[in-house]
């Protein structure tokens, strides 16, 4: 899919104050610092689009970007910095339980992980979340540049074993490198057949 035009459209902390659409979505979701907005960076071959930082903690809003007019990329908050206050974590919850409650259009969650660690509690938790909820997902295993293929792999291997004490369907995967641009054709391939649907 080759991307024309990608704008940004609205920052804020409801779902309910969202762009009113019935254009399909997509949002980036994992730990501070995995690279959510680096991702969309790298998809829309923006630098600048979704601020980004070496500090955890960037992204504070939900952030809609439209895409080719057509469809929507969404940048959210992470989770799991372990600096942050019960009460920011509590509102962090809040804000996301109501995103994902509410958006009728949702049509899918990028979980993203990092790839270099061994499976994180609070991954392991969101995807839990996730399958509560009944919320389509897929996970995207990403900085593989900062590795060897073999451990990424290996790493993967050892996730997707952990999931499968409590799936018996295992979700989608794919890898992501924004440095690379590793995965960037098979997630905007996966996002123009969920579009066709
Ligand atoms: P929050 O907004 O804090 O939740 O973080 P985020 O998930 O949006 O992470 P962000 O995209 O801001 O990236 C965090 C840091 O990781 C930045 O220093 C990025 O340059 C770096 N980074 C992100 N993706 C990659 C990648 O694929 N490879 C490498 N080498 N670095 C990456
Ligand atoms: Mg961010």
């Amino acid at each position: 899919m080759v991307i024309k035009e990608a704008k940004f459209v609205t920052s804020n902390t409801r779902a309910d104050l969202c762009p009113q659409t019935e254009l399909p979505e997509y949002a980036f979701i994992g730990r501070s610092n995995v690279g959510k907005s680096s991702l969309i960076n790298m998809l829309t071959n923006r630098l600048k689009l979704a601020k980004t930082s070496s500090f955890p903690g960037k992204t504070q809003l939900i952030n809609h970007f439209l895409i080719n007019d057509n469809w929507y990329l969404v940048d959210l908050p992470g989770y799991g910095w372990a600096k942050v206050s019960k009460d920011s974590r509590e509102q962090w919850r809040k804000m996301i339980l109501h995103y994902l409650k509410n958006r009728q259009n949702l049509a899918c969650v990028f979980v993203l992980i990092d790839s270099r660690l061994p499976p994180q509690k609070p991954d392991l938790e969101f995807i839990e979340l996730l399958g509560t909820m009944g919320i389509p997902f897929v996970l995207i295993f990403t900085k593989t540049d900062k590795q060897t293929g073999t451990k990424t792999d290996a790493n993967i291997a050892v996730f997707m074993k952990t999931l499968q004490e409590t799936w018996e369907e295992l979700p989608m995967y794919m890898k992501s490198s924004s440095s690379s641009k590793e995965g960037r054709e098979e997630i905007l391939n996966f996002i123009a057949s969920v579009n066709q649907r």
